[in-house]
């Protein structure tokens, strides 16, 4: 009997990753819900509980080495496998419409220990779980603002759009998405990137145009890709799960 798949998602406490648990959830995961402070991981496990789900919270915080190694004891002393790991954990660090050359090294390191550097080390630590699912799904949170395509089209909405430590940080998620599908293409592990759109979380505010489970929609789709799906690509939400151009 297939065992029920088991998925971790990084900054599930809120917001998009929270919905993305959810939805998981509802579609018959068990869900770790990753959280940097263990207690609103506990309430949000707690709350999905109620829904039906089995969902359990785990400690990680992404720009902390020591506690993605216990996040990797605590969710193999629970399950033999991860099937689904989305790197949902980010932040915007500098002030919206800063220049590059106003941004300080202290933003832009702080961007990348999150973006970039946690993704990086969490799906580089939850590897060999990964790798004894018969179907791996990575999933990477991205941007439609780390489309470098994008930032240099006049004719883009994100050519406007200026925040320069996060979407550098989004840029090179999405290399470590290409890369990582790359090491990854003669076994069953697919990796993708995810553009959600501009959702409505502490992130995006109150006035962006989609909603949390419109932003989930594109990760949840590419947790759940049948074999013969994708790997290696970058996908749009606000495009109905289209390919983004990197
Ligand atoms: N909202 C949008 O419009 C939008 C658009 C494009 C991409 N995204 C991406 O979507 C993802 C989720 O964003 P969101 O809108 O849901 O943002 P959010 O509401 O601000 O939530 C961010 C989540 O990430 C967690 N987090 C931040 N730094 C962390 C760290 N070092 N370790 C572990 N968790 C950490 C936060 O935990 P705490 O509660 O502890 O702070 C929170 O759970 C991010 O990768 C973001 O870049 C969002």
């Amino acid at each position: 009997m297939p065992h029920l798949r088991n998925a971790l998602i990084t900054g599930a406490n809120r917001g998009l990753g929270f919905e993305i648990a959810r939805q998981l959830g509802v579609l018959g995961h068990r869900v770790f819900i990753g959280s940097r402070q263990l207690e609103l991981g506990v309430a949000a496990a707690a709350a999905l509980r109620e829904a039906g789900i089995d969902a359990r919270a785990v400690q990680i915080d992404a720009a902390d080495s020591a506690s993605i190694a216990a996040a990797v004891r605590t969710v193999a002393a629970q399950v033999e496998v991860l099937d689904v790991l989305v790197n949902n954990a980010g932040t915007f660090v500098e002030a919206w419409g800063t220049q590059p050359s106003a941004v300080t090294v202290q933003e832009m390191r702080a961007t990348f220990d999150t973006n970039f550097f946690g993704a990086f080390e969490i799906l580089r630590e939850f590897t060999p779980l990964l790798a004894r699912s018969q179907a791996a799904r990575v999933v990477n949170i991205s941007s439609d603002m780390g489309s470098l395509t994008h930032i240099n089209n006049p004719e883009s909405h994100v050519y406007a759009v200026v925040g320069p430590a996060y979407q550098a940080s989004k840029i090179a998620l999405n290399a470590l998405t290409a890369l990582f599908a790359k090491q990854f293409k003669d076994s069953p592990a697919k990796v993708n990137s995810a553009s959600p759109g501009w959702c409505r979380t502490d992130m995006g505010g109150e006035g962006a145009p989609l909603s949390v489970a419109e932003g989930a929609d594109t990760a949840v789709w590419l947790a759940t890709l049948p074999d013969d799906g994708p790997s290696g690509q970058f996908f749009s939400a606000t495009r109905q799960r289209g390919t983004m151009e990197w």
